[in-house]
């Protein structure tokens, strides 16, 4: 199951680190290469030596090692497929929130950008602490997955929340979320993002409101779900896969058609002008004696739809996912527009709210196949959206 598979295990000072070494083993027996770093604190609740044995691979504390030319957190960060951090303490919990990195386990964490997992356990207090509780939100809300503590007879002699969760939990989060980074290996998913923006003159542009957030949401989450990933973005985004930035309709369109026959997912988010000016003007427009003036606009090529026609004549035939954005009739406007782009999925975004979609952290869409079936997705931040779509278009 884990074979060809590195866990990092972060383990902090807490006195639950002993139970770690039981999971060590169980991930050992299914194959995974295991990899743990302590912090200093940890060490006084286990010794490396047994987690040296134990994993059967060098156990890391210290932040500097003269022996290797790359930074010792870069290294672990990138070799591994995901991290586990357990038990996690309050002190560890909330400098990771805050993006402190004062030893090796927190920097590591700070330089991770793969799925990572958190199994805290502390003292109940200190887990209802209101510091404690906000810290928790913030790593939730970056996709980070909490193993919460149990109810239970505490170390230090209280009884409630703060134990760790058990070992078995723990091994099987690890386990699930493994499958999840295999999801869509060996798959190539190129996504747009962002508004176009059609150049009027070197300082004026025609575009639209969107954010480029909820196809920047589904790169990563395909990226975390194993894919090989292309944005084609008119936006800034910085990720560990391929960007395209591009700006116009026209050049969104050529990067697609670059893309095209390599791709098994093409999912266009980006929000494209229907229009550009007819003629660009080199110079900066004059201001005229004239009250109005007019600028003659004509029509980009829906570059979806052209997609969905090109797909009918080639060797290769990527699924292709379209979105809508409607004020008004959301479904029926859907229902019409699936079938006239050609398209296997359409994702309908009602922009009449001003609670989800353009520039919002949100988002609530209902997703139409080809075949007239629905599935609403109810309102949540747009990476959760985004690892639901993926997971309905690829059943
Ligand atoms: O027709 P409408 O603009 O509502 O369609 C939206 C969908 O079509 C989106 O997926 C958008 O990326 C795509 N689109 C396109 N080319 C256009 C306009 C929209 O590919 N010129």
């Amino acid at each position: 199951m884990l074979s060809g598979k590195t866990i990092l295990i972060g383990i902090t000072g807490g006195i639950a680190a002993y139970k770690i070494c039981e999971l060590i083993r169980q991930l050992k027996k299914s194959n995974a290469n295991v990899k743990v770093i302590c912090t200093p604190n940890a060490l006084n609740f286990v010794t490396k030596l047994t987690l040296q044995n134990l994993s059967q691979n060098d156990v890391a504390v210290e932040e500097f090692n003269i022996k290797e030319w790359k930074p010792e957190h870069i290294s672990l960060a990138d070799e591994a497929d995901i991290m586990l951090i357990a038990p996690a303490t309050a002190n560890t919990i909330s400098k990771i929130a805050y993006g402190i990195a004062d030893n090796l386990l927190t920097s590591v964490a700070c330089a991770f950008s793969k799925k990572m997992i958190i199994a805290p356990a502390m003292n109940c207090n200190m887990w209802n602490n209101d510091a404690v509780k906000n810290n928790i939100k913030t790593l939730r809300s970056r996709g980070i997955e909490i193993l919460e503590p149990e109810n239970g007879f505490l170390a230090c002699g209280y009884f409630g929340k703060g134990r760790l969760c058990s070992i078995k939990k723990i091994f099987d989060a690890v386990i699930e979320n493994i499958k999840y980074s295999q999801l869509l290996s060996g798959k190539k998913v190129v996504i747009t993002s962002g508004g176009t923006i059609e150049d009027i003159d070197p300082v004026r542009y025609i575009s639209n409101y969107s954010s480029g957030k909820m196809g920047f949401a589904l790169a990563n989450s395909a990226k975390q779900m194993g894919a090989e990933v292309v944005l084609i973005t008119t936006k800034d985004f910085d990720a560990p896969y391929k960007i395209i930035k591009v700006k116009s309709a026209l050049d969104m369109q050529n990067a697609l058609d670059y893309e095209f026959s390599t791709s098994d997912i093409i999912i266009m988010a980006a929000a494209v002008a229907d229009y550009r000016v007819k003629e660009y003007s080199d110079q900066k427009r004059k201001k005229t004696s004239n009250q109005t003036i007019t600028l003659e606009l004509v029509e980009n090529p829906d570059i979806l739809k052209g997609l969905c026609e090109k797909r009918q004549n080639s060797q290769k035939k990527p699924l292709i996912i379209g979105f809508c954005a409607e004020s008004e009739n959301l479904i029926e406007n859907a229902k019409t527009k699936i079938s006239k782009k050609g398209c296997d999925y359409l994702i309908a975004n009602d922009i009449s709210r001003t609670d989800i979609g353009f520039g919002s952290e949100n988002n609530e869409v209902t997703i139409l196949d080809k075949n007239g079936g629905m599935k609403r997705l109810e309102k949540a931040s747009k990476s959760v959206i985004a690892r639901q779509i993926l997971e309905y278009i690829d059943e």
